[in-house]
């Protein structure tokens, strides 16, 4: 769980850039990640890439949806960068649904 100091700053930060405020969605977010990132991270988030995290076990995602975001955005190694192909809404979408995988 998120602590409520970092939500409010998260919200204060979506607000500022212009974005809705509204709360990330999960459904929307399993849409993007049956077409984007199941390839290399599985339908159940178990990598089918190796070197890929396991997102089914509890002790993966011990990172905020901030810091997530911006590693989906730039990417990482043998992680592609999604900057300009999802916006950071989406990406938060996606990061929420990500959160149900485990
Ligand atoms: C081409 C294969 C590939 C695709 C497509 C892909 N990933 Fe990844 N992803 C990886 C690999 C490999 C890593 C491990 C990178 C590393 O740390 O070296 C990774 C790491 C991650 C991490 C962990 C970052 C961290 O450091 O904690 C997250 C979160 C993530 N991916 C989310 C996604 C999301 C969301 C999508 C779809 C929008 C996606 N990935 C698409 C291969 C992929």
């Amino acid at each position: 769980m998120m602590p409520r100091h970092a939500a409010l700053a998260l919200g204060l930060l979506l607000g500022s850039a212009g974005s809705s405020s509204e709360a990330a969605d999960p459904a929307q977010g399993a849409d993007l990640y049956r077409r984007w990132c199941v390839n290399c991270h599985g339908p159940a988030g178990r990598p089918v890439l190796p070197g890929a995290p396991d997102f089914s076990r509890p002790t993966s995602l011990l990172r905020s949806d901030l810091e997530l975001m911006t590693r989906i955005r730039d990417g990482r190694g043998a992680m592609p960068a999604f900057q300009g192909q999802l916006r950071d809404r989406e990406i938060l979408d996606v990061v929420a649904h990500l959160r149900t995988l485990r």
